[in-house]
């Protein structure tokens, strides 16, 4: 028998004043999406902003729905829309936040499994990474290179074969 192991690298930052401008740029959108989200069951407020490689910022939020898994994860939500209106163009960073009118969340949200993996789908089609920073209510804030670190062994076309 034989083993591996997996690593992901998570940078962290103290505050949101240590990331480049551009990126905090970036967040910014993403807490201005997350306003908007659609979240009457939860209460959970997820807002995701793209950046893309032509400089256009696409944001995306959680939309529940009253059979709830019908509703979608603000990051879908951002990623789908930036395939359906900007088919071809990379999405370079993709930043994520949350808030919750029941709690402080005090560490950076982490995307789900299901979203992962579609991100990761669009990091395979357009050949690139895609950078991930994730942040919440709290100062801290946390930076990976790829989504595909964030999802190892992940379910790929390959198998499909
Ligand atoms: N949610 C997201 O939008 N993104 C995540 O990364 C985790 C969870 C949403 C789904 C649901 O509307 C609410 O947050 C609670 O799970």
């Amino acid at each position: 028998m034989k083993t591996f192991k997996v690593e992901t690298e998570v940078k962290v930052f103290e505050s949101l004043s240590k990331l480049s401008e551009a990126d905090q740029q970036l967040v910014q959108h993403a807490k201005e999406a997350a306003k908007g989200a659609y979240a009457p069951y939860s209460h959970f407020n997820v807002g995701a902003a793209l950046l893309l490689e032509n400089g256009v910022i696409v944001k995306g939020n959680n939309q529940e729905n009253a059979a709830y898994p019908s509703g979608i994860c603000a990051e879908r939500v951002a990623v789908f829309a930036a395939g359906a209106n900007y088919p071809g163009v990379k999405i370079i960073t993709m930043a994520v936040t949350a808030f919750s009118s029941k709690a402080k969340i005090d560490s950076p949200i982490t995307p789900c499994g299901s979203c992962r993996q579609v991100m990761s789908e669009y990091e395979t089609k357009s050949g690139s990474d895609i950078r991930l920073i994730l942040c919440a209510d709290c100062d801290e804030i946390w930076l990976l290179e790829s989504v595909k670190s964030t999802l190892p062994l992940l379910f790929s076309a390959k198998s499909l074969k």
